[in-house]
């Protein structure tokens, strides 16, 4: 099975999590995106969907889903999204779309965090993928920094074949640090939201998943954490 073709298991599966009538949380990237064209498919069962991004939000319109404001929703029961890494505890990487700001803000009022990968984001230990950081502009070079002197290797991330730096959907930067091994991720996620300037870390370790469905070569294998 290709990569493609796992993340499609995987979005199919979640849609068992879809709790009828009500508005769900999607998340963000290419396999979000799988999950978003199959929800496309049951848009009648939901009320609609609360969005992570502004590419969510205008690929859930495209299928014809209500997207409500985050402040008009009272609660989310089930918020279903993708992973850059995931360990066996549930703590995951997340923002390589850049989109981990308001990916946590929607986790964080959601009852389940469901999320859903290929096999290859299940690791030991997290840090393989760079950890995304969100900071405000003016202080991307001291957030750096302080990143470096936690023994990290940070890079402003820039917009594809430029050296612009790139802005996320809140105006932020992106800070993608390298060389992290990451082996106590609750202790590192408080660390880095204390520096001043951080808008949000991608790790998602004190809130992290509570299910997992991780599309392999021998089908979906359910996670629970
Ligand atoms: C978006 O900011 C990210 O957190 C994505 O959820 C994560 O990068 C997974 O993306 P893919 O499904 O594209 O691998």
């Amino acid at each position: 099975m290709t990569q493609d073709e796992l993340k499609q298991a995987v979005a199919r599966a979640a849609i068992d999590y879809v709790v009828d009538g009500e508005i769900i949380g999607v998340g963000t990237g290419s396999t979000a995106n799988f999950f978003i064209d199959e929800l496309g498919k049951i848009k009648e069962r939901i009320k609609g969907a609360v969005a992570s991004s502004e590419a969510t939000a205008s690929r859930l319109r495209g299928h014809g889903i209500a997207v409500f404001d985050l402040n008009d929703v009272e609660s989310i029961s089930v918020y279903v999204d993708g992973a850059d890494e995931i360990d066996a505890s549930g703590a995951m990487i997340k923002g390589g779309g850049a989109a981990l700001t308001r990916e946590k803000i929607v986790a964080s009022v959601s009852g389940k965090f469901v999320c859903i990968a290929d096999g290859s984001k299940l690791v030991e230990t997290l840090g393989t993928f760079p950890l995304p950081v969100e900071v405000i502009p003016m202080a991307a070079a001291a957030v750096t920094r302080r990143l470096a002197a936690l023994g990290g290797q940070p890079r402003l991330r820039t917009r594809a074949g430029s050296t612009d730096a790139f802005v996320t959907d809140n105006g932020g930067y992106i800070l993608d640090v390298a060389g992290l091994s990451i082996v106590d991720p609750v202790a590192l996620e408080t660390t880095i939201n204390q520096i001043v300037g951080v808008i949000a870390v991608g790790l998602f370790a004190q809130r992290g998943a509570d299910v997992c469905l991780l599309g392999t070569g021998e089908g979906v294998r359910t996670l629970r954490f």
